[in-house]
């Protein structure tokens, strides 16, 4: 109902543990079309699921090519560099700048009749010299929008090579790189020549090309940076199986994240070492001139936390496009100044990244400053830090850069908007982080919800987690698990056995997945939910030693990013200290009606009469009784939502949540 619009980040003191890390966008989507144009079948292993590379896939499925999926391989039949269906057709190819350069150069050599559309983002991303270059030989390409951007319309036509083919090589090195992959379709005849006009760009991606082509059977050669030779009669070859490295870009948050560390720990990147064919790689250089302690092996990368402070540089970032976004954010916890120089390439990515750097580090309270092709970012003190909240503009590479503010020393929330925005290159990429940062757990927020039974607040606390992206226990869960175990081994749920009850409950092997509850393996996810088992829950749960037995179970639920708790004692026992505590309920008779609803909802027979005496017993019980009694905590807000909808409520009460951060 309610999509995740920010992600509000506690202060992080450390980072340290392992992690491996998805696979390269860019080496993924390069594999992916040399698989397509190579005859039969390669495996491509460790490949990157998310959004660009869905795209390609997609893509590719369209174009004829047959997929097969095992884990993270894909299988990929390819079409051998004939194009088997020449109907005419749309690919629609979202944001992802590595699928669309070489799908418009390689599909108009093959005489494809194709439409390659993409978001709006995509339709500001230049394309221009690309085209020009594959014009130049005969290629039938029109713009459908604005003159110079996608969308493109690709004919059938006369593919002609007279001389060599010019393109220039400094606004974006994918035009280049798209034509490296595409000519070899049309090499029968003779040698064929690529000369870049002006100055090469992002060289490293173009090492990354040359590099997949030789696996692929195909041999450049090249004369320094200007001049690139595909030999007569290539022809692609499959490898049959490739393995795809860890994302390098990805890396650079996760080396940052164990340079920002405070304490002694070790952080260990595994699938990626110091030989990486990818050129971001680099970026353990600057980290290194900035003062990061790092140490390699061939597929791993140890980021070691140190006490002294990072160092300002002065460093020419054309080597690492991408990853020198990371910079900024290290510059801002280091000492003296830092320019990063030779960025042009930022203000044609998924943004205008020198713009958006300047405008969120200066809602941090940074004092930064921008030219033509430069950043200047000056260190903040601890008391110059202030809380904001972060604009990623649909690119995630800010969404990733702006996470590390969380090392903020003065302790403030960095909120993250549209933190999905990730799944561009790595959809897991904060439950990634979250695991390896470890934060004071008096400071993950934690939102307590209780109220009578069926007063709604199971569906509202969940909502609202989904909607902050924070955790969810259902404390009453416990109370009904512990009652139906007990009852399904033939013990009386009465005082005089409380001893055998929390010694099988303490026993339990318990496992929380999402909505899905494990016991021992077995999933009672649905088996808890009927009138019955609660009736047996409302009686253990006055156990006092079973609720004791239970607390600190709930209290492991308080994990990064937050904790929406549901129940009882949230706010008084577990979490006294929550910064926001609800108390929701509603007249019996709507609370009868809704249960009878869902009741009915799941298939099993009802009657509002006696559920609403049923309820008003519970209630009557739930009140009186000596143990955690139902009342609200003395510091709760109460909401009747007799009269509102769920998202009513979901709204009043992230209301009070935003005025509680404000406060
Ligand atoms: O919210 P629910 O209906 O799933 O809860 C089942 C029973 O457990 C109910 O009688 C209230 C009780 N309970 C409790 O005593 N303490 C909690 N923290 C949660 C639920």
């Amino acid at each position: 109902m309610f999509t995740q619009l920010y992600l509000d980040l506690p202060p992080f003191l450390s980072a340290s543990g392992h992690v491996s890390l998805p696979g390269s966008k860019s080496i993924s989507n390069r594999v992916l079309l040399l698989a397509a144009l190579s005859e039969g079948q390669t495996w491509v292993h460790d490949l990157l699921d998310s959004d660009d590379t869905q795209v390609m896939l997609d893509a590719l499925t369209q174009l004829g090519c047959d997929l097969q999926r095992k884990g993270s391989s894909v299988g990929i039949t390819g079409i051998g560099g004939v194009l088997n269906n020449p109907s005419e057709m749309t690919l629609f190819l979202g944001n992802a700048g590595t699928a669309m350069r070489p799908l418009c150069a390689a599909l108009s050599l093959l005489g494809a009749n194709v439409t390659l559309t993409g978001v709006a983002r995509m339709y500001e991303r230049p394309i221009k010299d690309l085209v020009e270059a594959l014009q130049q030989i005969g290629a039938k390409i029109d713009y459908l929008k604005d003159e110079g951007f996608p969308p493109l319309k690709l004919q059938p036509s006369k593919i002609d090579i007279q001389s060599a083919i010019e393109v220039r090589g400094d606004v974006s090195s994918q035009f280049l790189t798209a034509l490296l992959l595409a000519l070899p379709l049309v090499s029968h005849e003779a040698d064929i020549q690529i000369k870049v006009v002006g100055e090469l760009i992002s060289k490293p991606y173009i090492e990354i090309t040359l590099n997949l082509l030789a696996q692929f059977g195909v041999h450049v050669t090249r004369d320094e940076w200007r001049t690139f030779t595909i030999p007569k009669g290539s022809k692609y070859t499959s490898p049959q199986e490739i393995h795809v490295e860890s994302d390098a870009s990805s890396a650079s948050y996760f080396i940052a994240a164990g340079a920002l560390s405070k304490g002694h720990g070790t952080l260990r990147i595994s699938g990626l070492g110091e030989h990486s064919i990818q050129g971001d790689i680099r970026f353990i250089e600057a980290a290194r001139l900035m003062g990061a302690q790092i140490t390699t092996g061939p597929n791993y990368l140890d980021i070691h936390a140190s006490p002294k402070p990072l160092n300002g540089i002065d460093l020419d970032c054309n080597h690492i496009p991408d990853a020198a976004m990371t910079l900024v954010m290290m510059a801002l916890f280091a000492k003296g100044e830092t320019v990063l120089r030779n960025i042009g390439s930022w203000r044609v990515k998924e943004t205008d990244r020198i713009s958006a750097m300047v405008n969120e580090c200066k809602k941090l309270g940074a004092q930064v400053q921008e030219g033509e092709d430069w950043i200047r970012i000056q260190p903040m003190s601890a008391d110059q830090w202030r809380g904001a909240s972060i604009h990623t503009y649909d690119d995630h590479r800010m969404a990733m850069c702006f996470s590390l503010a969380a090392f903020n020393p003065s302790g403030k929330t960095v909120r993250i908007e549209d933190p999905k925005c990730v799944a561009k290159t790595f959809p897991n990429y904060f439950e990634t982080l979250f695991d390896l940062v470890q934060t004071p757990p008096d400071v993950i927020p934690v939102i307590c919800i209780d109220g009578p039974t069926a007063s709604g607040k199971g569906t509202l606390a969940s909502e609202i987690a989904k909607t902050l992206g924070f955790h969810y226990l259902d404390s009453g869960a416990l109370y009904r698990l512990s009652a139906l175990v007990a009852t399904d081994q033939g013990i009386e749920l009465d005082m005089s056995n409380e001893s055998q009850i929390v010694d099988l409950v303490s026993k339990l092997s318990l496992r929380f997945e999402g909505t899905l509850i494990f016991a021992d393996g077995q999933e009672i996810s649905q088996k808890i939910r009927s009138e019955e088992v609660g009736m047996n829950a409302s009686k253990v749960s006055a156990m006092p030693r079973l609720r004791a037995a239970l607390i600190d179970l709930q209290r492991s639920f308080r994990r990064l990013p937050g904790l929406v708790a549901d129940g009882r004692d949230m706010a008084s026992v577990i979490f006294p200290t929550s910064r926001l505590k609800i108390y929701l309920t509603a007249d019996a008779l709507t609370r009868a009606k809704r249960r009878h609803k869902q009741l009915i909802s799941m298939g099993i027979p009802a009657n509002i009469d006696s559920l609403y005496a049923d309820l008003k017993a519970r209630d009557e019980r739930d009140m009186s009784r000596a143990v955690a009694p139902l009342k609200p905590a003395t510091d709760a807000l109460l909401l009747d939502n007799s009269d509102l909808s769920i998202s009513q409520s979901v709204e009043w009460v992230l209301n009070k949540w935003q005025s509680k951060n404000d406060a």
